[in-house]
């Protein structure tokens, strides 16, 4: 090959690799989900009229993702423990978009009550004659070290955040495989893909979500209509610290920190309903440094245990210093806030 020919493949080359590396630096999700963003099937295209159920839809990433769904034209099952604040998203979505009263049933449910979710599905079958989309996303997360946790966190957060998404799951599946079709979709979460100290049973609790669905796609082949979703966030501003598992299992937390530094709730959900429009297997959501992060868990584990070690220290002393745990990549320590 000439010499000119190839100076010119060299610069070509390098001008991409530039360009990719100056995408992924910006970027706020993995390089699937900004492909279905930017060129994928748009949200009110491909959810119009679907009947969409959503746990935790009460406050939080469930209540946007209610918003962002009901503009898209999707209708709604809303679930969470409290049936004013249900009501409230409900009002909201009315007034907010082009929802009709019959659009939106309010369901409330606990989801540790798991004796009452045949019921509950069935009380949502009734309403609409068929379920969509199932989204798994009520949750409890848990700010604390190990050694001052008792053994009682540990079992509140695997029977809420596991098996409660466990026992919902079980009930909706057997519908949509006689329907040929449907979303079964999870807000798991970076702490589902790697350890995240702090959050020891938590990031146990999603881990385990991630094995179940994992391990149900391949179950699911003599179904190829239904699609399993982890949507895996970092850091996003919504009530998760405040409502975190201390030590204790009726203790909260004294002090959430300043949030103001996480992913904005809104570019979430936008990208999360991105990615269900395009019925994606697995998200990752969060802004730098913790996409690269996740990247190093997957390809490279080695480097990642080691920088486990450093960024998991400084979470760590964050914490003691009364911070919300991550703001420690991005502020110096100052005071407590509240
Ligand atoms: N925010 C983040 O940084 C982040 C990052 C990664 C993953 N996630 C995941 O995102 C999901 C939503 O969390 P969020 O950030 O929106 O937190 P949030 O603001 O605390 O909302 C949590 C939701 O879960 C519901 N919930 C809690 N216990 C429940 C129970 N026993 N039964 C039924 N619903 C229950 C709450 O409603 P009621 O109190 O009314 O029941 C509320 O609607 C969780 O699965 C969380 O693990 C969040």
């Amino acid at each position: 090959m000439e010499e000119g020919v190839c100076c010119v493949l060299f610069w070509a080359a390098l001008v991409c690799v530039l360009v990719l590396l100056g995408l992924f630096i910006r970027a706020d999700c993995d390089f699937t989900l900004q492909w279905a963003k930017t060129f994928g099937t748009k949200p009110d295209v491909a959810l119009r009229g679907k009947v969409v159920w959503i746990t935790g839809a009460s406050g939080g990433i469930g209540e946007e993702l209610a918003y962002q769904l009901a503009a898209a034209g999707a209708r709604l099952v809303l679930s969470a423990r409290r049936e004013a604040a249900l009501e409230r998203v409900k009002q909201n979505c009315l007034e907010r978009y082009t929802l009709e009263d019959k659009d939106v049933l309010v369901l409330p449910l606990d989801l540790l009550d798991r004796a009452s979710h045949p019921e509950k599905t069935e009380a949502a079958l009734r309403y609409f004659g068929n379920i969509d989309m199932l989204v798994n996303n009520g949750g409890r997360s848990q700010r604390g070290l190990f050694v001052d946790t008792d053994v009682e966190v540990y079992q509140s957060l695997m029977e809420l955040n596991y098996l409660g998404t466990v026992s919902i799951t079980k009930q909706v599946l057997p519908h949509m495989i006689r329907q040929g079709s449907g979303i079964i979709a999870t807000v798991s979460s970076l702490a589902g893909l790697a350890g995240t100290p702090l959050a020891t049973g938590y990031s146990a609790s999603k881990h385990a979500l991630q094995g179940f669905f994992n391990a149900l796609r391949p179950e699911l082949t003599g179904s190829p209509g239904i699609t399993i979703s982890m949507i895996c966030p970092g850091p996003v501003v919504s009530q998760i610290v405040q409502n975190a598992f201390t030590e204790h299992v009726d203790k909260s937390l004294s002090s959430a920190g300043d949030q103001t530094h996480k992913m904005s709730t809104e570019r979430c959900v936008q990208l999360m309903v991105a990615g269900l429009a395009n019925q994606l297997k697995e998200m990752w959501i969060s802004h730098q440094p913790f996409l690269l992060f996740v990247y190093v868990w997957q390809y490279m584990p080695t480097l990642a245990w080691y920088l486990t070690n450093k960024l998991g220290s400084k979470r760590v002393q964050n914490f003691k210093a009364g911070l919300d745990a991550d703001s420690a990549y991005f502020t110096k320590m100052k005071a407590k806030t509240t």
